[in-house]
């Protein structure tokens, strides 16, 4: 069934692991990460960005999300990524949605309260869960558009305030994540502030924090890419056991999608130099679709330990 993160979240917190929240944007993507929650018996957030919603269309995603449920009987959220305004989020709250991003990180922090407090009234009359951020994150994505100059570390001092007059149900934060497949510069070490985590964790005991940018960029695809006719030098992501402490603590939710584009662009780009005369969507796309199921598995079982949870 369509299900909020509320109970999710609860049990993560409590039980020292953190559910995954992928990017869905086509049928094959939706497929395999349902596929994986139903044969690891995880909990799972499937989530649409404004991006999307652009290339696939709402009705479309909510019906592929509604049929994946019918087909796997999984339990699942349906989550906005990166909401930047109030009324992409009231048309995802009226179009079925569970959960919702609000994001108004590049705001000041009045203004930020302000927005996630209006989306935060009209959710909760209607049962659904509201994420804010507090900080801002580096990166380049079609609504993500940060550069490191303008990026910043979330403030501890400013999160109890913000929880309290916001009413949010989750909060990310930034700790040196970073979205896409390029988060550190080649020879820099790949660091995340653990101090900033625990200090917010302190100040909002049982509260549950989300973890953008949390792509590995796995470098076994990253090779494969490169192999078969790909360019992807230096891309880098963040390390594996770094993930999986975060997931110890107070992070309830890790989002991923680099590393699902990245693996499916390897499996299609292998797929059509190992077979030329290849030209059924259905060949390639099956192939896509399979490494999508194996990336999450990998992800639920050793990174964020939620595999035999639902
Ligand atoms: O955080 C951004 C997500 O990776 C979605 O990217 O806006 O290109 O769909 P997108
Ligand atoms: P990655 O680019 O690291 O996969 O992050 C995805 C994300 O944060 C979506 O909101
Ligand atoms: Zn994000
Ligand atoms: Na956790």
């Amino acid at each position: 069934a369509l299900v909020t993160t509320k109970e999710m979240f609860k049990k993560a917190y409590e039980g020292g692991y953190a559910i995954g929240a992928f990017n869905v944007n086509n049928m094959e993507i939706v497929q395999g990460i349902t596929e994986a929650a139903q044969e690891q018996k995880a909990p799972v957030i499937l989530q649409v960005s404004a991006g999307a919603r652009k290339y696939a269309k709402h009705s479309y995603l909510v019906k592929l999300v509604e049929a994946a449920i019918e087909e796997t009987g999984v339990d699942l959220a349906l989550h906005l990524d990166h909401g930047a305004d109030f009324e992409i989020c009231k048309s995802c709250i009226d179009g079925g949605f569970t959960s919702v991003m609000i994001d108004g990180s590049h705001h000041s922090f009045e203004d930020n309260i302000a927005v996630t407090r209006r989306v935060v009234e009209y959710a909760h009359e209607r049962g659904v869960v509201v994420e804010a951020e507090l900080g801002r994150l580096a990166g380049i994505e079609d609504a993500v558009n940060v550069s490191e100059a303008d990026s910043s570390y979330t403030d501890p001092a400013q999160v109890e305030e913000f929880v309290t007059r916001t009413g949010v149900d989750s909060l990310a934060i930034a700790i040196g994540t970073s979205h896409g497949a390029y988060k550190f510069k080649p020879g820099q070490k790949p660091q995340l502030r653990f101090d900033i985590l625990e200090e917010v964790e302190r100040r909002l005991p049982g509260f549950p924090i989300v973890l953008h940018g949390a792509s590995s960029v796995m470098q076994e695809y990253v090779q494969m890419v490169n192999q078969y006719g790909g360019q992807m030098p230096g891309a880098i992501g963040i390390p594996e056991e770094m993930l999986r402490e975060a997931a110890k603590m107070a992070v309830c939710k890790i989002n991923i999608d680099s590393d699902i584009r990245l693996a499916m662009t390897a499996a299609v780009r292998r797929h059509l130099v190992e077979h030329p005369d290849h030209f059924d969507p259905r060949q390639y796309l099956a192939d896509a679709r399979d490494v999508v199921k194996e990336v999450v598995a990998h992800k639920m079982v050793h990174v964020l330990g939620c595999a035999g949870k639902a």
